[in-house]
């Protein structure tokens, strides 16, 4: 938007998403970026989805990493400095704090403030021989990390598949960036979806009790109230269905009547059926986790995963 804002607007822009909300909506492919789903009642219907039967990307993840942790702690070895990339409510890397033999360093990263320090108070209560350094960033943008002992083995973090809401190259250059951060001879422990039968993935992302279709439509209303507009959520419906060919799970908002929404002072124009994508969580194979990793520079020094086969714990190391 080149115009100057409205300063009511600017007002109410208080997370500055203005610009990237019309820059996706005025595009001839309606789109809207995954990271506003994540407001203070989207986090919280995030953490219902993860509590779903329909949902196993949670559980199988965390039991994965319980039957796996000694194997890993054993290739990590001792002494550890760990890095995680969205550390949320920190519970996954007390596994890991616990597993790992004498880890020196832990650098939670996070944007929500009030998260990052509760987090960091608890873990540094828990774990007082480790140095618990929080760093309140978007991780998805280059950062620098705070100062971590010269001599130990870095270990980067990334769990829950968030991995795949990123498209492959964009994927490959983030990892690319936990490469250089971890420097030679360290690690990324990362969680991955796998790709699998579509029905699975589709009721993964469509569950009968409609909590993910209220995580999508909850976006529009974070718009309405953060950006003065007036989507009216009854004349848009949740769509999720995996593209086989592109290997992702799309999320769309459907319009179900054309219909016209003021945004931020601009008119936007929906005709029937019109969609707005606002995720794509994309599922890997063995051949494209190997590919993105490689261009990372890492290497696939071990992958775990379930008896069904569902969801990779993969350990990369920069060679
Ligand atoms: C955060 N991320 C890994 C989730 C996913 O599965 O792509 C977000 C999500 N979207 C719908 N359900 C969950």
């Amino acid at each position: 938007m080149s115009a100057p804002l409205h300063s009511h607007l600017q007002q109410l822009d208080a997370n500055g998403i203005v610009e990237d909300v019309l820059c996706g909506l005025t595009a001839s492919r309606k789109t809207l970026p995954a990271k506003l789903f994540y407001d203070e009642a989207g986090a919280q219907l995030f953490e219902r989805i993860c509590t779903l039967d329909e949902y196993y990307l949670t559980r199988t993840e965390l039991s994965i990493l319980r039957h796996s942790i000694n194997e890993i702690g054993e290739r990590v070895g001792p002494r550890a400095a760990l890095v995680e990339y969205g550390s949320g409510a920190g519970v996954k890397i007390r596994l890991l704090l616990d597993a790992l033999c004498e880890p020196s360093a832990y650098v939670p990263i996070d944007i929500s403030h009030e998260q990052l320090a509760r987090v960091a108070s608890e873990l540094a209560g828990d774990y007082p021989k480790v140095a618990i350094r929080p760093l309140c960033a978007d991780y998805t943008h280059p950062l620098s990390l705070p100062q971590l002992p010269d001599h130990d083995r870095r270990l980067g973090f990334f769990p829950g598949s968030t991995i795949g809401n990123f498209h492959p190259a964009e994927a490959a250059a983030f990892l690319r960036r936990i490469r250089r951060a971890v420097g030679p001879g360290g690690m990324l422990l990362l969680g991955v979806d796998r790709r699998k039968d579509p029905a699975i993935l589709n009721a993964a992302y469509d569950d009968r009790e409609g909590v993910t279709a209220a995580f999508n439509l909850n976006v529009l209303r974070r718009i309405n109230r953060e950006l003065d507009a007036n989507f009216d959520l009854s004349r848009f419906r949740h769509r999720a269905f995996f593209n086989e060919s592109a290997g992702r799970v799309e999320m769309h908002l459907e319009a179900i009547v054309a219909h016209e929404v003021e945004v931020g002072g601009a008119a936007i124009s929906f005709a029937r059926g019109e969609t707005i994508w606002t995720e794509s969580s994309y599922k890997y194979d063995r051949e494209q986790l190997a590919t993105v990793t490689a261009a990372a520079g890492f290497e696939v020094e071990r992958l775990w995963t379930d008896a069904d086969e569902r969801f990779w714990v993969a350990l990369l190391i920069a060679p």
